[in-house]
């Protein structure tokens, strides 16, 4: 790596002769090395390999995505962090739907949608109105046949949870919502003091994965990792014995103060301040551009 440094200093030494003799100082030289060490031993030595981190079968959109804004400057590895199991409520769901009055069924992720499906056949005929929290879980939905018939601003709980339109005048609108086990109650708690009736059924619970051999070394070979929900930043520490060295290039804030709290140095992470794909893939393009540059 010091070595393409070098070169690229001397090629541009002809046009500028201050960047070969003042080279930009690492500011963290302590975390650098791991990095360059690696980047020289890695098969595609230009380019700098990205992990994407959802359940195994979950990450085809996002690394399409990826390859096409980054193409030739990332490669994308496959490193599942998480896996989905059902929630203790699941059985619950599909009664549930079926017999009881609901003004909206509220889903806040990809994987809620999957769940979601997997109980529809009971009100598909008469189906209740759907508030997705983001576009990523919108179109999961979509592909099911499943009609969203709200969605909010920002996708993220505390904005649904104060934009989803209340449906009725004298009596209290009701939710019904299929969450993570590990889901916070930010959404069912603020809808209540909005005046909503909010039943939660733990519908689904996201557990950290267990990587093989070829996942394990793909992901040492990894420089930037993309986390799309705390329990991916958990999964990734637990089969990494908490190695905090690659840069964490978050889908929103949630992840980004999980990684903090967890020990990553603030300038190794990434965010952006509107959640969703695209946000999430800027972040990953400044990521990569900041161990261009020697930044981080
Ligand atoms: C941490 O992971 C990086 C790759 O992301 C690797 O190069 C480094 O050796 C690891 N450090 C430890 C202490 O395992
Ligand atoms: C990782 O960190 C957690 C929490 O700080 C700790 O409980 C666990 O033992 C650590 N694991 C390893 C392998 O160091």
């Amino acid at each position: 790596m010091w070595l393409v440094v070098v070169l690229v200093g001397i090629v541009t030494s002809t046009s500028n002769a201050y960047e070969f003799s003042l080279p930009r100082i690492p500011r963290r030289s302590k975390s650098l090395s791991p990095r360059l060490a690696m980047t020289s031993t890695s098969s595609a030595e230009d380019s700098i390999a990205v992990a994407v981190t959802r359940e195994d079968g979950n990450n085809k959109k996002l690394l399409k995505a990826l390859e096409s804004r980054l193409a030739g400057r990332i490669s994308v590895l496959e490193v599942p962090c998480i896996a989905h199991a059902d929630g203790e409520d699941y059985a619950l769901l599909a009664e549930k739907l079926r017999s009881e009055r609901w003004d909206y069924v509220a889903v806040t992720s990809p994987q809620a949608a999957i769940i979601l499906n997997s109980a529809w056949d009971s009100v598909r005929d008469d189906p209740i109105p759907v508030t997705a929290v983001g576009k990523a879980t919108s179109e999961a939905l979509e592909e099911y046949g499943i009609a969203v018939s709200f969605c909010p601003s920002k996708a993220i709980a505390t904005t649904l949870m104060l934009e989803l339109p209340a449906t009725r005048v004298t009596d209290a609108t009701r939710v019904l919502y299929p969450a993570s086990a590990k889901a916070r109650t930010t959404l069912e708690n603020g809808l209540r003091e909005r005046g909503f009736e909010v039943v939660r059924l733990n519908a689904y619970d996201t557990v950290s994965a267990h990587w093989t051999h070829i996942q394990r070394t793909n992901a040492e070979k990894c420089q930037v990792a993309c986390f799309g929900s705390p329990s991916a930043v958990d999964g990734w520490l637990r089969n990494s014995n908490n190695n905090t060295t690659v840069l964490a290039a978050c889908i929103g804030k949630t992840s980004a103060d999980v990684c903090r709290d967890r020990g990553w140095p603030k300038e190794c992470i990434f965010f952006p301040d509107k959640p969703g794909i695209e946000g999430w893939i800027n972040v990953v393009e400044e990521a990569v551009d900041a161990l261009v540059s020697e930044t981080v």
